[in-house]
């Protein structure tokens, strides 16, 4: 074999691998970056040697092998790839080659700058304005049909607004914003026990589970960039008309999107995504330009695997090395001992880092990274610092190759790897840092929420011997609590007033706050609106438990054991005589979290709502409300009477601004259809 088909050879079996790892076990070996340079290569020793391709070859399949668990959607258009340009002058050739393609002058396009979202494609499709059908992309040609799960998507229309036509169908991404990933890892950590490594691994996972009440406990969003027309009912001329339709119908689109003219403007647009790409609500990894004409779009086709009239602008992902200074272990709630990476402060994707987690004892291996070296770092999914590995640094002497350690940093007992895992225990059920953790998780804010029970002031009280044990926080007394040092008279009563509120905490927050094993907030809530009481879940045989919605056998069993505990039902029968009430009322189900995490400024009276109130319907929405409008305002509603300044802000920022009479169609859908200039 030549060098060049040995090359090829080698860089084929490497992407197939890949591709494996990441669409068919959610799971990437390589950053984004590294996988495009390889399949760069092969793209390139192919066509310098035309002889080395093949139908076969991954360059000519535009993404992921279907998977056999759910049926199989063939799509009636290929959901296609994008070709990637990696700066702005490839972006300029790019442009300059459309225009060739067009007879035109590039100054004289108009182009569709919008966010690349990091998520995964996906088709929905619609007959006379219902939602009949969401697939997967797969390997472009043949999808997987997950329609049951697709319904769960929050910020998605299962039914189109106004005007409907008879047979469309919506592509776009699935993404996890970064304000949800962060808190769907955290409940991951706590209630699984493992993590995943970045949104798009989470989204991709979560859209793929056999039970859709699954998928539904995940923070899961959609946002629309394509409409394929059917039956050939519309007749948009722009794909700013289809952006517009799409919006009126009910979807999310990309609110950062900005039509504009010429090539010089589109290229300095794509560059104010590089800059700005941290301060977005979801993780992207470049940016997807495209003709806005749909008449040329027409004139210049596809190639096998791209459309010629839109090319992915792919931004590096932030990496920045930084000294490693030492690897400790931190202990959890369920005596789990996780290393992680001390470092030399450096400011990565916007933010300083000086700590960053190191998963595990066969992570540590992997990487091999040792105190003292020079390390990358960068974040996952935009948010969650990670250690890439080590930097080659010739003629300085290493460190040994870091042990983890046998002994518990906390208390002294033996940390213990338990069979086949790759998570290591403090293996003493007594360990302070242990307790620290469970007592600090049943105080917060997602179980019985409790002011002032910090980790400062827990490790107080466990350290002057008044508690051992959630339980015992119920007798503590003003008197106790007084003497303790920082804790006066006021904030000691204060304290043993919010923890006699939390007695009246509903069931779901107590099994939350207890950290039974695999029940997050959907399985307690399940339950406690079941069973009611505790004694009464505490009762039920096993199978009753199964078959509850949202709590397949795992979560059963988990729960059938813990009330079985010996130690677990005593500390049941000491909440009960502390006063707790053990039960759920009956409340309403929660609105819909159409705006969570997004920042809604009302400017002006909007009518029908009392200041007060829009405040509390964009809170009930999980949104928030503040007096000024920034960089990270979602949108601005406009009332009567609007104060001049925040219209500025809003203009010279670029935050769409939208009329008052939007405001419960922004609250019921987290979108809108018309904005004002
Ligand atoms: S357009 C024929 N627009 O990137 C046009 N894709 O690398 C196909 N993606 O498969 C896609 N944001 O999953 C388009 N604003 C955007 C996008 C976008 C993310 C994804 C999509 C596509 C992949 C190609």
């Amino acid at each position: 074999m030549s060098a060049p088909s040995r090359r090829a050879e080698f860089l084929r079996t490497e992407i197939t691998r890949h591709n494996d790892a990441y669409f068919v076990h959610d799971a990437p070996i390589i950053p984004d970056a590294d996988y495009d340079a390889l399949v760069q290569e092969l793209r390139a020793l192919e066509a310098e040697h035309p002889e080395l391709r093949s139908e076969s070859s991954v360059t000519s399949r535009v993404g992921a092998p279907s998977s056999t668990v759910f049926s199989e959607v063939v799509h009636a258009e290929p959901m296609l790839s994008l070709d990637n340009v990696f700066d702005e002058d490839e972006l300029r050739t790019w442009s300059d080659r459309v225009a060739r393609g067009l007879a035109e002058d590039a100054a004289n396009l108009s182009f569709a700058v919008e966010p690349k979202i990091d998520g995964l494609a996906l088709s929905i499709t619609y007959v006379d304005g219902v939602l009949t059908q969401g697939a997967t992309r797969g390997d472009g040609r043949v999808g997987e049909d997950v329609t049951d799960n697709v319904r769960t998507i929050r910020n998605l229309p299962t039914v189109l607004n106004g005007t409907v036509p008879g047979r469309v169908e919506v592509r776009g991404e699935v993404f996890i914003a970064k304000h949800d990933f962060v808190a769907l890892n955290e409940r991951q950590r706590e209630v699984e026990g493992k993590e995943f490594a970045n949104p798009r691994n989470a989204a991709a996972g979560s859209l793929r589970q056999k039970d859709s009440a699954v998928s539904a406990s995940r923070p899961l969003s959609f946002l629309a960039y394509q409409l394929v027309d059917l039956d050939q009912s519309t007749a948009f001329v722009h794909y700013i008309d289809t952006i517009h339709q799409l919006a009126r119908w009910g979807f999310f689109t990309a609110p950062e999107t900005e039509f504009v003219d010429g090539a010089e403007a589109m290229v300095a647009r794509s560059t104010w995504f590089e800059t700005r790409r941290h301060d977005l609500q979801y993780e992207i990894d470049g940016v997807v330009i495209k003709v806005d004409d749909l008449a040329q779009r027409d004139v210049l086709g596809f190639t096998s695997r791209a459309p010629r009239w839109a090319v992915a602008r792919k931004f590096p992902p932030e990496e920045r090395t930084t000294r490693l200074l030492a690897i400790e272990v931190s202990i959890g709630r369920t005596g789990r001992a996780t290393p992680y990476a001390v470092l030399e402060p450096v400011v990565v994707a916007g933010s300083s880092v000086a700590l960053a987690t190191l998963h595990n004892q066969d992570q540590v291996s992997q990487k091999d990274v040792r105190p003292g070296d020079l390390v990358i770092v960068r974040k996952a999914g935009d948010v969650i610092p990670e250690v890439v590995g080590a930097v080659d640094e010739p003629g300085r002497t290493r460190s040994p190759v870091w042990k983890f350690p046998t002994k518990c940093p906390e208390c002294g007992g033996s940390l213990e790897r338990v069979g086949e895992q790759s998570d290591t225990y403090c293996v003493n059920p007594a360990c302070p840092a242990q307790l620290l953790q469970q007592i600090l998780h049943f105080a917060s804010r997602a179980a019985l929420d409790i002011e002032g029970l910090g980790e400062q002031r827990v490790a107080q009280l466990l350290g002057e011997g008044l508690i051992s044990d959630v339980a015992d926080l119920f007798s503590l007394r003003v008197g106790d609590l007084s003497s303790l040092e920082g804790l006066g008279e006021l904030s000691a009563a204060s304290l043993v007033r919010a923890i006699e509120r939390a007695k009246s905490a509903p069931l779901s927050r107590v099994l939350i706050g207890l950290g039974v094993r695999h029940v997050g907030p959907v399985a307690a809530r399940e339950l406690s609106s079941r069973f009611r009481s505790y004694d009464e879940l505490a009762s039920a045989p096993l199978e009753e438990l199964e078959t509850l919605d949202g709590v397949g056998p795992v979560i059963a069993a988990s729960v059938f054991r813990y009330c079985r505990d010996p130690e677990h039902s005593e500390r049941m029968v000491r909440l009960k005589a502390a006063g707790l009430d053990l039960a759920e009322p009956n409340v309403p189900p929660p609105l819909d979290a159409t705006l969570a995490g997004r920042a809604v400024v009302v400017t002006g009276a909007v009518e029908g709502y009392s200041r007060d109130d829009a405040e509390s319907a964009i809170v009930a929405r999980g949104g928030s409300s503040p007096g000024s409008v920034s960089k990270r305002t979602y949108c601005v509603v406009v009332g009567e009477a609007p104060g001049a300044s925040k219209l500025s802000k809003a203009r010279e920022l670029g935050i769409p601004m939208i009329p008052g009479s939007a405001f419960l169609g922004l609250l019921e859908s987290g979108t809108w259809s018309t904005t004002l200039s």
